[in-house]
Formats: C-alpha cells, structure tokens, sequence
C-alpha cells in the first residue's frame, strides 16, 4: 500500500503549498479537505461559518474525513482545525503519515494578514487570535506522526523536509 501524506497544521503555515510541490514531485493527486467542503456544500467557508455554524462545519469536515479515508497513494491537504477532532485523526492514520508543518504566531500572521477568506482570522485582533489558537491547538498538532519546522521554508524546502522522513518512515 502506498501511504497517504498528511499535512496538518495552522491555518497559513504552507500545507497547500507544500502539497502542490509534493503532489508535482510524487505525480499523486492532492485531495484538499476545504475544497470538498466548498464542492459539497455549494458555498464558500465563510458562508459556511456565517450562515450554519462552526459545529456545522466541524460535522461536514469529519463526514469528508471518512469519505476519503480508504485513498491511499493521495496528498491530503487538511484544513487546520481537522487536528481537533480525535476520530479525524485516527482515520488520517489509518492509511497515512501525517506531518504536522509548525510556524511561529509572527510567521503565520505574516503570511495570513493580506487575506480575508478564513473566518476565525476575521476579528479585531487577528494576531492575537492566532497566538490564542494556537497554543490551544498545539497538543492537538502533535498527535502527527512528524513534527516539521516550516518558518521561512519555501514550498519545495518544506517538500523535501517531508520527503525526506516520508521516504525513511516508509521502509520502517
Ligand atoms: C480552519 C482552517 C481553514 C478552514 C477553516 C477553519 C481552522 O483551513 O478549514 O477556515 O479551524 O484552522 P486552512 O488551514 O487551509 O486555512
């Protein structure tokens, strides 16, 4: 079987990037968890947020989640809050590495503060709520299998970073 890789992480911190420079490398096709959620749903995430609920969103997140967790030979490009739920996790696993790509608050906002379309980064104090979020979230992020270090990495640095262990993990 040829595993999945997982690239989990906060919002901003490169794994769209980094799954299309591994997607080009590997030729796999790139399965992005967001863009289900658009696909299905019919609406943009904000709209999702605004006109459902976040829970409403959690519960199609999880739903896609199990849609997709027989693939294997895919790159799963996960929206960042797919960590908290424990059974998102389990299902990743099941047939996948994941790696979770980890930025500092100052490099997330820098990448994050020109765009508008993440929800819970639309407050007063963006910066802030990044600090906040991702501290909470950090016990979650390190349930991966890999930790990567992504501040100031490139899209083809932060593919060759995970190659590197995806190749290593995969002859274990
Ligand atoms: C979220 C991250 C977003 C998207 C939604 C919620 C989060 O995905 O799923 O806005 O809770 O961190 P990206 O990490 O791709 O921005």
């Amino acid at each position: 079987m040829l595993k999945n890789i997982v690239l989990i992480g906060f919002m901003g911190v490169g794994k769209s990037l980094a799954a299309k420079h591994l997607a080009a490398k590997l030729n796999r096709p790139i399965i992005s968890t967001d863009e289900l959620i658009v696909r299905q749903e019919g609406k943009s995430i904000a709209q999702i947020f605004q006109e459902k609920s976040e829970a409403y969103f959690r519960a199609v997140e999880a739903k896609v989640v199990e849609a997709i967790s027989n693939k294997t030979n895919v790159i799963v490009d996960c929206g960042g809050g797919i960590a908290l739920n424990p059974a998102n996790m389990d299902l990743l696993k099941k047939n996948g590495i994941i790696f979770y790509l980890s930025a500092s608050v100052d490099e997330i906002y820098k990448n994050v503060k020109d765009q508008k379309h993440r929800p819970l980064l639309n407050t007063p104090d963006p910066k802030n709520q990044i600090k906040q979020l991702l501290e909470a979230r950090q016990p979650f992020y390190k349930m991966a299998d890999y930790v990567i270090d992504a501040n100031g990495k490139s899209g083809e640095q932060l593919c060759v970073d995970i190659l590197t262990l995806f190749k290593s993990a995969s002859k274990k």
